[in-house]
């Protein structure tokens, strides 16, 4: 990988170029923390960090939050699962009972949707009080279902994006601020 200032950066024969910078990203995780803050104030949510990819979001969005609250993680490989209840236990990876809890779902990106659809229907089955979803970036152009929420980040278009988190085959996910595709040499 090879930063060139903090607008350019090449991985192999890609380039990428900035289109968040750490300050926006700052500012808006600001006001996303504040809003949380005041909807969950008395209702000791658990949050539910998806990884890899929301692991640095999440780790200045929960700083930011002044909440006592829970904070389990799960990996979420595939969105192809079993109905088992041992494998989706597993999948799931949550330690603590969510029936009751107010649930919020931290994700860094959301694409398609599927991921976060598949992901809704294990937790209803854990029966918790509310499932909210956050996500510090979404791509209205590719949503296959209809997702909303108060707590979206920043709208993208459909572009690929690295950086604060989000990786290209494991890499770039240290870049501070986000970088969208720009070209492709063959
Ligand atoms: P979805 O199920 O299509 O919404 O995809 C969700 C997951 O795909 C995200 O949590 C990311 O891990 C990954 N993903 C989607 N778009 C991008 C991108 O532009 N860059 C890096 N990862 C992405």
């Amino acid at each position: 990988m090879i930063i060139e200032g903090d607008q350019m950066v090449r991985i192999g024969r890609r380039t990428f170029e900035q289109l968040i910078s750490r300050d926006a990203i700052d500012h808006r995780i600001g006001e996303m923390a504040d809003d949380l803050t005041e909807q969950y104030r008395d209702l000791e949510p658990v949050f539910i960090v998806v990884l890899n990819g929301a692991f640095i979001f999440a780790a200045d969005l929960l700083r930011a939050c002044a909440l006592d609250c829970d904070i389990q993680f799960v990996k979420l490989s595939s969105y192809q699962g079993t109905s088992s209840t041992g494998v989706i236990q597993q999948i799931l990876g949550v330690q603590i009972p969510l029936r009751g809890r107010h649930v919020i779902v931290v994700e860094d990106i959301v694409d398609t949707g599927r991921t976060l659809k598949y992901f809704a229907e294990l937790l209803r089955k854990e029966h918790p009080a509310s499932i909210e979803f956050v996500t510090l970036l979404s791509k209205p152009d590719c949503h296959e279902t209809r997702f909303e929420s108060p707590y979206i980040g920043f709208e993208i278009p459909n572009a690929f994006v690295i950086g604060y988190g989000l990786d290209l085959d494991g890499r770039a996910r240290n870049l501070d601020s986000i970088y969208q595709l720009r070209d492709e040499s063959p």
